[in-house]
Parts: structure tokens; C-alpha cells; sequence
């Protein structure tokens, strides 16, 4: 299973849960290119700009999903890659979905997040004006994350998903 969606949205905790559920492996995109290129993505992005970060993100993509038989959640900006669209269809691909006030309160302005570094708000309307539709399209399903605690959202992408017997 591979989740898709922004920052915040619960990738990464969710994806661990749903993994434990399952009795599978949890791998995580951003995950693997700091382990393999031993820095952080915030530093990859200030000193490499988002072009370089986004082919070390495409080419984890392809191997994560080559190698992979587990949970795989997806950087948030993965999508807009068309190669790495067209490598998710046909695959039960659960997209987290959050309104932007959530996202605020998730994100925060602290963020480590790069991209909502300065007025979050705004930067997030325009990050999903511009990938709500990619989100949608690669996606089976759709679960709303909002005002549900990370065992409730896993429990209703199992459900959409219709894993609830694995
Ligand atoms: C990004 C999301 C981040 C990370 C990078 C860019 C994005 O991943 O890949 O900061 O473009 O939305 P998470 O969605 O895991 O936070």
C-alpha cells in the first residue's frame, strides 16, 4: 500500500501504524534519500534547490516501489513527477487529505518543512491548488484526516481499502 498526500497530513504515523496492523514493513521516501545521501531534506533544498531534491526523490520513488511489499508513504511533493504517477496506477494508493486549518496546526510555523518556511497558510492553499487534483488522481482512495486521531485514520484507509481482513 502507498500513502500519498501533504506534509502533515499523517504520513509517516499512520503509515507505521497501518504497518503494524498488517504485520509489514513501513518505508518512507524521504526516509531513504537522507540515509542514502546522509543529509537532511531542508539542507538538500537550501543548498541544491528543489530540481535536485526532486530527482533523488523521483529516482527513491522507483526504488521503493520496485523493492518494496510493505506500507510506502510518499514525500508530499512526490506526485507532481508525471513518471511517478504513472508508476502508481494499478496500485492501492490511499491519499490523507486535510483542510488547511488542520494543516496549520499540524505544520505549524516552526516548521523543518522548506516549502511553508514563511506564511504557511498562504503557501499551503497554493501547494494544494496545484496538487489536490495529482493527489486525487493517483489515488483508490480518499481518507480525510481531520479531527481524527492517527488509529482512526488507519483504520478507515483499511477500510476504503477493504484490507480489514489481512
Ligand atoms: C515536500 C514534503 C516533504 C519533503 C519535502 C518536500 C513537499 O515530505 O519531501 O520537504 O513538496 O510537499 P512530507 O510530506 O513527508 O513532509
Amino acid at each position: 500500500m502507498v500513502l500519498v498526500g501533504p506534509m502533515g497530513s499523517g504520513k509517516s504515523t499512520v503509515g507505521a501504524l497501518l504497518a503494524q496492523r498488517l504485520g509489514a514493513p513501513y518505508r518512507d521516501t524521504d526516509a531513504d534519500i537522507v540515509a542514502a545521501t546522509g543529509r537532511e531534506i531542508s539542507d538538500i533544498f537550501v543548498d541544491d534547490g528543489e530540481p535536485h531534491f526532486r530527482e533523488l526523490e523521483r529516482e527513491a520513488v522507483r526504488r521503493a516501489v520496485a523493492e518494496h511489499t510493505g506500507v510506502l508513504a510518499l514525500g508530499g511533493g512526490a506526485i507532481l513527477d508525471e513518471g511517478t504517477r504513472t508508476l502508481l496506477s494499478g496500485l492501492p494508493v490511499a491519499y490523507l487529505s486535510m483542510d488547511v486549518e488542520e494543516a496549520v496546526r499540524r505544520v505549524g510555523l516552526g516548521a523543518a518543512r522548506p516549502l511553508l518556511a514563511v506564511n504557511p497558510r498562504r503557501q499551503w492553499r497554493e501547494l494544494m491548488e496545484a496538487r489536490r487534483h495529482l493527489y486525487t488522481e493517483v489515488a483508490r482512495v480518499v481518507v480525510a484526516t481531520d479531527d481524527r486521531t492517527p488509529e482512526e485514520v488507519a483504520q478507515a484507509v483499511l477500510d476504503a481499502l477493504e484490507l480489514k481482513d489481512v
